[in-house]
């Protein structure tokens, strides 16, 4: 029997997750939303272009949060986006209202599944459903880090005029304008890119990527970024659902690495069939370590804003 992933929200990001993954066929897939046929008509769209695509896994489309059941993975996209002059925090009492109740029907339908979270802001909405489902904590993750490095990779790449998928990248911390760019452990097919780039060049890319998600809003107007979010969520979904063993920076639980204690915060992961599987407690310099934990604190107080 195929593998099953119900993507919640079919929104920007959560239309995009289902047809990324579509396009691997490694799952039959169920988009749930709110709005009333919506996610049918998606579906029935994304399913009658596999003929040409060449996939041929089940898409199925539902207003009725039971047709998660029996998921081995549920993605959280539900909720608000930002639009030009919002940070992804100005969304948090917002999008809490609608990932907590969704969270205690992932519990009620879906209590075996993985959860990866991608609502914003994204760190603390992770922690807001692992509270709810009360799931183990290497079951519920947030997509970030991937999203933030490929930014990074992209810019990168461009800077050098080498291939984008020769460049790969770590980006640490919370999913906001607190994130560390990790410039040393930063390469281009094994060369670090401290030897490629200059510094000033390396900090102008370090900052474009911190506001990567910020430079789409103002360009759109009306949302936020979706090609690369969801492509991010595929490579998650993927890791988990083949037991990939893939090291990406995710928003997991830390709880006591870096110094970090009791928080949902972007550190480098293996993500199997277990989902979090383990974390890796890279060696910082002070500067960037100093960064992270400035991030977690910055997390640890937002989260005090839904009262925990
Ligand atoms: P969107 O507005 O296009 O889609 C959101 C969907 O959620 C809508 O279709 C809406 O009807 C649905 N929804 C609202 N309440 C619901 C409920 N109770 N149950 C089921 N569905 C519900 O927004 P978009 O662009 O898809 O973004 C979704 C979220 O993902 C936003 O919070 C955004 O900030 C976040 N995001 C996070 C990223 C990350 O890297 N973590 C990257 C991109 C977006
Ligand atoms: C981004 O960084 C919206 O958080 C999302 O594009």
């Amino acid at each position: 029997m195929r593998k099953k992933v119900t993507v919640i929200g079919a929104g920007h990001v959560g239309e995009c997750t289902a047809m990324y993954l579509a396009q691997k066929n490694i799952c039959d897939i169920v988009v749930i939303d709110i709005i009333e046929d919506m996610p049918m008509g998606k579906t029935l769209d994304l399913s009658q272009a596999g003929p040409v695509v060449g996939y041929d896994v089940k898409l199925e489309g539902s207003n009725d949060f039971e047709a998660m059941s029996g998921s081995d993975i549920v993605v959280m996209t539900a909720g608000f986006p930002r639009k030009p002059g919002m940070s992804r925090e100005d969304l948090i009492n917002k999008n809490a209202e609608i990932v907590g109740p969704v969270s205690e029907k992932v519990k009620k339908y879906a209590p075996d599944a993985m959860l990866i979270m991608v609502t914003n802001p994204l760190d603390i909405m992770t922690y807001h459903a692992w509270k709810v489902t009360g799931f183990p904590t290497e079951r519920v993750f947030g997509q970030a880090g991937i999203l933030d490095s490929i930014r990074f990779r992209t810019f990168v790449a461009w800077e050098l005029g080498v291939s984008l998928c020769d460049v790969q990248a770590m980006v640490l911390g919370g999913h906001g304008d607190t994130m560390v760019p990790l410039p040393a452990y930063t390469t281009v097919s094994g060369i670090p890119i401290t030897e490629l780039i200059t510094e000033d060049k390396i900090k102008a890319i370090s900052d474009r990527t911190r506001n990567g998600g910020g430079e789409i809003v103002k360009l759109l107007k009306t949302g936020s970024a979706y090609y690369a979010p969801a492509a991010a969520v595929v490579e998650m979904v993927d890791a988990v659902l083949n037991d990939r063993k893939r090291v990406f920076p995710v928003s997991a639980f830390v709880d006591g690495s870096y110094g970090i204690k009791g928080i949902y915060i972007g550190v480098p992961v293996i993500l199997g069939s277990g989902g979090v599987e383990k974390i890796f407690e890279l060696k910082l310099n002070p500067d960037d370590m100093a960064s992270l934990q400035n991030s977690a604190k910055t997390y640890k107080e937002w989260l005090g804003v839904l009262g925990y």
